[in-house]
């Protein structure tokens, strides 16, 4: 697997969740799985074990010297090092901001991948994720003649159209790639160069996260200008729902909440909600009152807007809500401005706080995901696992795991129709007893990664023609 996270040891979003946990669930299915990310400043080589030397990879004219290093782990977990192209604070910039050089970056990367299939990894498949592992099938084209990758496959997964790695094309002979696959059923979007469209053009099947996005990422309103390459490889495009390591997302074994609980002894449910109100400088008598919860990356894509639009009216149903997430400045003083502006009620935390999200999942009655898009979805899912009654937009993952009876969805992308799906939450919070029902059958809902570690696997032997 190339990839640009993988938890624990480098998370923005869901991307890490899914490569962090994924692979052991492959190689329970009989798979032998290695990890390949980028070693980036903020993982401590103390720990690592340097396992390759010299991995000089060479790119237009210029030679970046990189090595490798090995993680411990269940499954080969490896790190690409060279720290003049990783070694730096953020994944793919600071401060809101892109590193200049990200095509050079996950170019140097995708092809360290191919070196490292070559000599430590020998690999049948190349599971690729994201646009920051979408030159591996364009370089694989491109050395077609090697040997070593005879019969190699490759699978893309898209795990969020809405990130692409555009570039323009004068980055051609810096990044090595071949300038004839530089069209239109090509990597040419535009008049740019586009990493996740070489992905879809050139794999030999792509994927996405869930059934649903792989059909509205197929539609202009969802395609970002893509829907046209993807419906011409509608007949490799399959989706493929994430699953949850309920290892790390368990409510009975959760190592971060205050008081553990289970569908069979609720209790502890209400003590995390008492300790997560005193945290945030909610008052205490908001206890019976629903608390609503959000744990999210600030961007477009997760609907923020939406939630500032209905805030006077939740508070107006004498309710409180908690939300931590970080990104777009914009979204985030939006959220700093409603927490001022509604204290006692709104609390808000800006930044990335693992330990807080678990806190937020199981001290909250409800979750709101307005998300505009939603290719599959986490949050959603570990919320159901903890007594959490998702309000979701039906888009993407969210429509394929949210059944009626487990939470509350909105199809509209609107303010309004957002606060009706809260406003009949909040009614159905009223009635006890049937709301614990509710909070039960999302607890009993499994979202293992069996399914669908299965269902990549059967994948991989199609890929290689194996029944
Ligand atoms: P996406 O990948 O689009 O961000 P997902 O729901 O698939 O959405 O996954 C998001 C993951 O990132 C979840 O594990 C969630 O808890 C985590 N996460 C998002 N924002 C934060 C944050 N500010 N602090 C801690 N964890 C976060
Ligand atoms: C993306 C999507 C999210 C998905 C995650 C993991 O970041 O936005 O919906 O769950 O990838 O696949």
């Amino acid at each position: 697997m190339v990839s640009s996270e993988a938890a624990p040891l480098a998370k923005t979003g869901g991307l890490a969740d899914v490569v962090g946990s994924l692979p052991a669930a492959l190689q329970a299915c009989g798979d032998d799985v290695a990890v390949l990310i980028p070693r980036y400043g903020s993982i401590a080589l103390k720990g690592l074990r340097r396992v390759f030397d010299h991995l000089p990879v060479r790119l237009g004219s210029a030679r970046y010297d990189c090595s490798l290093y090995q993680a411990p782990g269940e499954f080969p977990f490896y790190l690409l090092d060279c720290p003049p192209l990783y070694g730096r604070k953020g994944l793919y910039g600071e401060s809101g901001v892109d590193y200049p050089d990200n095509h050079i970056r996950f170019a140097v990367f995708c092809r360290a991948a191919l070196a490292v299939a070559r000599g430590v990894f020998k690999t049948d498949v190349f599971h690729c994720h994201d646009w920051q592992a979408g030159l591996v099938p364009a370089y694989l084209q491109t050395f077609a003649g090697d040997p070593t990758f005879l019969g190699v496959k490759t699978l893309f997964t898209i795990h969020n159209l809405g990130y692409q790695g555009l570039f323009p094309k004068t980055i051609l002979p810096e990044v090595g790639l071949d300038a004839a696959l530089f069209r239109s059923d090509g990597f040419e979007f535009f008049g740019n160069v586009s990493y996740i469209k070489s992905g879809i053009a050139f794999a030999g099947a792509i994927s996405t996260v869930s059934p649903a996005y792989a059909r509205e990422i197929q539609t202009p309103e969802y395609g970002f200008g893509l829907d046209g390459i993807l419906r011409s490889r509608a007949g490799v495009l399959s989706g493929i729902l994430n699953g949850v390591d309920y290892r790390d997302w368990n409510p009975e074994t959760d190592q971060f909440i205050p008081a553990r609980f289970s569908a069979h002894d609720l209790g502890g449910k209400r003590v995390c909600k008492e300790r997560l109100l005193a945290e945030l400088g909610l008052p205490p008598e908001a206890i019976g009152r629903p608390l609503l919860g959000i744990v999210s990356r600030f961007t477009r894509q997760k609907g923020v807007e939406l939630i500032a639009e209905i805030a006077a009216d939740i508070v107006a149903q004498d309710v409180c809500l908690v939300a931590l997430g970080a990104g777009d400045p914009k979204c985030e003083e939006s959220f700093l401005r409603m927490a001022a502006e509604f204290p006692g009620r709104i609390a808000a935390r800006i930044g990335f706080d693992n330990a807080l999200a678990h806190r937020i999942e199981a001290g909250a009655d409800m979750f709101l995901m307005p998300s505009r898009y939603e290719p599959s979805g986490l949050n959603q899912m570990y919320s159901l696992k903890y007594g959490t009654v998702p309000v979701v937009r039906a888009t993407g993952g969210l429509d394929d795991t949210i059944e009626e009876g487990a939470g509350f969805k909105f199809r509209e992308y609107s303010g309004a129709a957002l606060l009706e799906a809260v406003r009949a939450a909040l009614e159905a919070f009223e009635n006890p007893g049937a709301w614990r029902e509710m909070m039960l059958r999302g607890m009993a809902k499994e979202f293992s990664w069996k399914t669908s570690a299965a269902a990549y696997s059967a994948l991989y032997q199609r890929l290689l023609g194996r029944p």
